[in-house]
C-alpha cells in the first residue's frame, strides 16, 4: 500500500456547520475555565502500564498542589484497582474540601450501580456518564437509530437520579458526554443532551455539566468552535448548564480546538498534564494554562515549578515529555543559533524587571515557571559570539570587548566543529583560559616592579624567554606605556578595556588588550588579577605571546 494520489476516493472532508453569524472569532479569553484533569482516568486508560495506586495518589496530590479543583480519578466499574482507588481517596481523607472528585461510567445499570457504590461517603462528587452518538457509532458499533441512542442516555440519566437519591449525604453533580460529539450532527447532539436535561432538571444550585468531546479530532478547530457556539445557543437551560470541552489531539490541534471552544462560550476544560491520553492524547492543560498566562490572564493553575510537576507526571505515566514540548520541554527556552542568542542577550540586557516581558524568542520568562537562565543559551557549532559572550558574562562575570567576542568565538567554533558537541560554560571558560590566560610562550612573565617618580613610571619585568631570564625596563606616563617601551619588539596597542569581576574582598579585575605587531593583524590578550595593574600587564603579555604565535603560524604557512 502506498499513499493515494487521490485521497478523496478514501477520505472525505468533515462537513462544516452553517453558522454564518458566528461570534467566537471576535472574542478573547479573559478568564480561566473550570479545569478538570482526566489524567487519572482518560490518561491512565491509555498507558502501556496503568498507574499503581501509589502512583495515582502521587499524581492526585500533584494535581491538587497545582490547583486543579475537579479531578476525574477513575473508571470505578471498569476495574477493581480503580474502584479501590476511589475508596482510598475517600476513606483515607485525601480529598481537600475545595476539590471535587469525578468518576466515569458507561450508560449501563450494573456499571452505574457499581460507580455510585464506589463513592459511598464522599462529601461531594461528579458522576460522569457517556454514550457515543455519532452516525458511525450508531451504524457500525451499536446498530441503533437516533432514538435508540437517545433512549440509552435518557435511561442512564434516570438511573443516575435513582442511585443518587439512595446516597443523599453526598452533594452530587451529574455530567453527561455525548461521546464522539464532534463527529455528530450538532442538532442531534443538542437533542440528546436536552433529553438528558429533561430528566436531570438543572437549577442554579444544581448545575449539570455537558461535556462535548472531540473524541477523535475530525476537522479544523474552527469547525469545533462553530459546533460549540451552535450548541451553546440551542441547548435548553443554558444558564444552568456548564459546557465542558474534551478535546483529543489526532490532528495536532487539541489546544487550538479548546481555545476556540472557549471563545465560543465553553465554561470548562477537561484534559491531561502535558497532553497524555488516548492515541495522540488529550488537550494539554499545561499549555492551555500557560498560553493564557502569556496573554496576561491568570490561569489559576500554578506551574511555578514546572520541572517538579513534569517529573511526577513522567514517573507516573512512564512517558517522557518531549524536549520540544511547549513551555516544559528541556530545549524550549534554549537558543543555539547565533542570531537568536544575540537577540535574546540584548533582550535580557534591556529588560526592565518590572516591565512588560519582551525578550525576543522567549514567549515566557523561564523564571516564572522555575527555570533558570542557564538553559536559555547553549553553545554548539551553530552558535555565534552572542551565546559565548552571554555564558561567560552570566557564569564568570567576564565581559569580553566587542571585537574580542568575534575573535574568541572563532576559538569556540573551531572546537565545536572539531568535536561536533555542545560546549558548556565551564568548557568555554577553560578554552578562554588556555587560549589567553595561559599564553606564555615565548615570553613568560616572572615578576614585575613599578616605580613612580616625578610623574614618570618605570616598569621592570623579569621574563623567561627560550630558557633565559631577561630583565626588561622602560619608562612612560603609566605602567602600560612603560611596559611597551621596555619590550624588545615594537608593538602598537589598538584597544584597552578593563572591568571588575565581583565585588568586595573577592573582587578581581579583568583587563583586555588588543595589540598589533608590525604588519600583523591585531590580536587580543587577557589578564585577570586582584590588582588591575597586574591584570593589565598580564593582558599585554597574553596579547604579545598570541601575536608572536600567530606571526609564526603565518611564517610557517608562507
Ligand atoms: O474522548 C472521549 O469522548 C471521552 C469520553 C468518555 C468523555 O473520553
Ligand atoms: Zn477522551
Amino acid at each position: 500500500m502506498t499513499m493515494l494520489s487521490n485521497p478523496a476516493t478514501k477520505y472525505r472532508a468533515y462537513p462544516v456547520l452553517n453558522l454564518t453569524d458566528r461570534t467566537w472569532p471576535n472574542n478573547t479569553i479573559t478568564h480561566p475555565p473550570i479545569w478538570c484533569s482526566s489524567d487519572l482516568r482518560d490518561g491512565n486508560q491509555s498507558l502501556i502500564e496503568p498507574m499503581s495506586p501509589e502512583k495515582k495518589l502521587r499524581f492526585f496530590k500533584t494535581l491538587v498542589s497545582v490547583g486543579v479543583k475537579q479531578i476525574e480519578v477513575a473508571f470505578p466499574s471498569a476495574s477493581q484497582t480503580d474502584f479501590d482507588f476511589v475508596r482510598l481517596l475517600i476513606e483515607d481523607g485525601h480529598i481537600p474540601e475545595d476539590t471535587t472528585i469525578q468518576v466515569l461510567t458507561q450508560a449501563r445499570e450494573d456499571l452505574i450501580a457499581r460507580t455510585f457504590e464506589s463513592l459511598k461517603g464522599a462529601p461531594k462528587a461528579i458522576v460522569h456518564m457517556y454514550n457515543a452518538v455519532s452516525p458511525a457509532f450508531r451504524r457500525i458499533v451499536f446498530k441503533q437509530d437516533k432514538e435508540g441512542v437517545k433512549a440509552i442516555a435518557v435511561h442512564a440519566a434516570e438511573l443516575f437520579k435513582k442511585y443518587a437519591a439512595m446516597q443523599p449525604q453526598t452533594e452530587w453533580t451529574f455530567q453527561y458526554s455525548p461521546e464522539t460529539f464532534s463527529a455528530t450532527e450538532t442538532p442531534f447532539a443538542v437533542e440528546v443532551c436536552n433529553a438528558v436535561l429533561d430528566v436531570w432538571q438543572p437549577s442554579a444550585d444544581n448545575k449539570v455539566i455537558l461535556n462535548l468531546p472531540a473524541t477523535v479530532e475530525v476537522s479544523t478547530p474552527n469547525v469545533y468552535a462553530d459546533q460549540i457556539e451552535w450548541f451553546a445557543r440551542n441547548i435548553n437551560h443554558r444558564e444552568h448548564v456548564i459546557i465542558s470541552l474534551h478535546t483529543h489531539n489526532d490532528r495536532g490541534t487539541g489546544v487550538a480546538a479548546s481555545e476556540l471552544g472557549l471563545l465560543a462560550g465553553a465554561d470548562r476544560v477537561e484534559g491531561c498534564l502535558f497532553g497524555n491520553g488516548e492515541r495522540t492524547g488529550n488537550v494539554d492543560l499545561v499549555t492551555l494554562a500557560l498560553n493564557m498566562y502569556t496573554q496576561g490572564v491568570n490561569p489559576e493553575l500554578d506551574f511555578s515549578d514546572i520541572d517538579a510537576v513534569r517529573k511526577v507526571v513522567e514517573e507516573c505515566n512512564q512517558l517522557p515529555v518531549h524536549p520540544r514540548h511547549p513551555y516544559a520541554g528541556d530545549l524550549v527556552h534554549t537558543a543555539f543559533s547565533g542570531s537568536h542568542q544575540d537577540a535574546i542577550r540584548k533582550g535580557f540586557s534591556q529588560h526592565d524587571s518590572h516591565g512588560i516581558w519582551e525578550v525576543p524568542y522567549l514567549p515566557i520568562d523561564p523564571a516564572d515557571i522555575g527555570r533558570d537562565y542557564e538553559a536559555v543559551i547553549r553553545v554548539n557549532s551553530q552558535s555565534g559570539k552572542g551565546g559565548v559572550t552571554y555564558l561567560l558574562e552570566q557564569e564568570y562575570g567576564i565581559q569580553l570587548p566587542r571585537r574580542m567576542q568575534i575573535e574568541f568565538s572563532q576559538v569556540i567554533k573551531a572546537e565545536t566543529d572539531r568535536s561536533g558537541l555542545e560546549v558548556t560554560a565551564a568548557q568555554i571558560y577553560s578554552l578562554l583560559d588556555g587560549e589567553y590566560l595561559q599564553a606564555s610562550t615565548p615570553y613568560r612573565l616572572q615578576k614585575h616592579r613599578i616605580q613612580e617618580e616625578d610623574g614618570t613610571c618605570t616598569l621592570t619585568t623579569e621574563v623567561l624567554a627560550n630558557g633565559t631570564l631577561n630583565k626588561w625596563s622602560g619608562c612612560g606616563n603609566g605602567p602600560l606605556e612603560a611596559l611597551v617601551a621596555s619590550l624588545p619588539v615594537a608593538v602598537e596597542i589598538m584597544d584597552y578595556n578593563q572591568h571588575a569581576i565581583g565585588s568586595g574582598s573577592d573582587a578581581q579585575a579583568a583587563a583586555y588588550i588588543e595589540l598589533r605587531l608590525p604588519e600583523q593583524r591585531p590580536v587580543f590578550g587577557v589578564g585577570i588579577d586582584t590588582n588591575i595593574t597586574t591584570a593589565s600587564i598580564r593582558a599585554l603579555f597574553s596579547a604579545l605571546n598570541r601575536a608572536k604565535a600567530s606571526a609564526q603560524l603565518l611564517k610557517d604557512s608562507a
